[in-house]
């Protein structure tokens, strides 16, 4: 399929038109980027990683009854997907502390929660992605109450087949970013991408990170952690 024109060119992926009004084509790039584009690089064949990891994790939901944006691959990188608007929200979920919850709490790292702890990050660069709460993001307008209910509940239900599929390939979901756009209909879906970029996975028995934090704290080369990743997928 052509490539129309360049709608976004955001850190990680790229946006095209396409010619059906509903449907944009989402490709992946190989670039990495950390601490809100302050530490960038690029890594030959990430962008093919994280197409592939992120297609298994998609197609996994939806089986489970999740809805999604993904309509269906294209190639290594690209996917045809459901044109949405995308809610300015960052949807974050915690099993275990560690990352900004700690830093800005001084919570102890590493505390498996009892409960999941769902939290939304307005999506803004400039105000460098601030945590808010219901109240802001219905006071701003970034969603209605109904919506954020929706969100809220979809997202809890995908923590727990994200932790079950994790589980199974022996990585502890330690937490994760989702996002979610709504259809020219209204209907709310999952877009964007699920994979080491956006999920801390530590190993279940010696808890070694199989995600970006490899790249962000410089412990790891991420091209062959997120091979790993995918081995234990494609391994299941
Ligand atoms: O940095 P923080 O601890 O808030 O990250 C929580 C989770 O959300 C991590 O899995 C991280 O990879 C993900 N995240 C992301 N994109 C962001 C911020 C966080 O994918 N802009």
């Amino acid at each position: 399929m052509e490539l129309g024109k360049l709608l976004y060119d955001g850190k990680a992926k790229q946006i095209y038109e396409t010619e059906n009004e509903n449907e944009i084509i989402m490709h992946y790039k190989d670039d990495a980027t950390a601490g809100n584009g302050v530490k960038h690089d690029q890594f030959a064949g990430k962008g093919i990683l994280n197409h592939t990891i992120s297609g298994i994790i998609f197609d996994m939901l939806e089986e489970a009854g999740i809805k999604t944006h993904l309509i269906k691959k294209l190639s290594d990188t690209d996917d045809l997907v459901k044109k949405v608007e995308i809610f300015p929200l960052e949807v974050i979920v915690r099993n275990i502390t560690t990352g900004s919850f700690c830093r800005r709490t001084g919570c102890q790292e590493g505390l498996v929660l009892e409960e999941p702890i769902f939290e939304i990050s307005y999506k803004n660069d400039e105000y460098g992605d601030p945590l808010i709460n219901e109240d802001h993001a219905v006071a701003m307008s970034l969603c209605t109450r109904e919506e954020y209910a929706k969100i809220k509940a979809s997202t809890l239900k995908i923590n727990e087949l994200l932790k079950e599929f994790f589980l199974s390939l022996n990585l502890k979901l330690v937490d994760f970013k989702i996002e979610f756009g709504k259809t020219a209909d209204g209907e709310i879906l999952l877009a964007d991408e699920i994979s080491p970029d956006s999920c801390r996975l530590w190993d279940v028995n010696t808890n070694k990170k199989y995600d970006k934090d490899v790249f962000r704290q410089d412990i790891g080369d991420l091209i062959e952690t997120y091979k790993a990743v995918l081995a234990r997928m494609e391994n299941k």
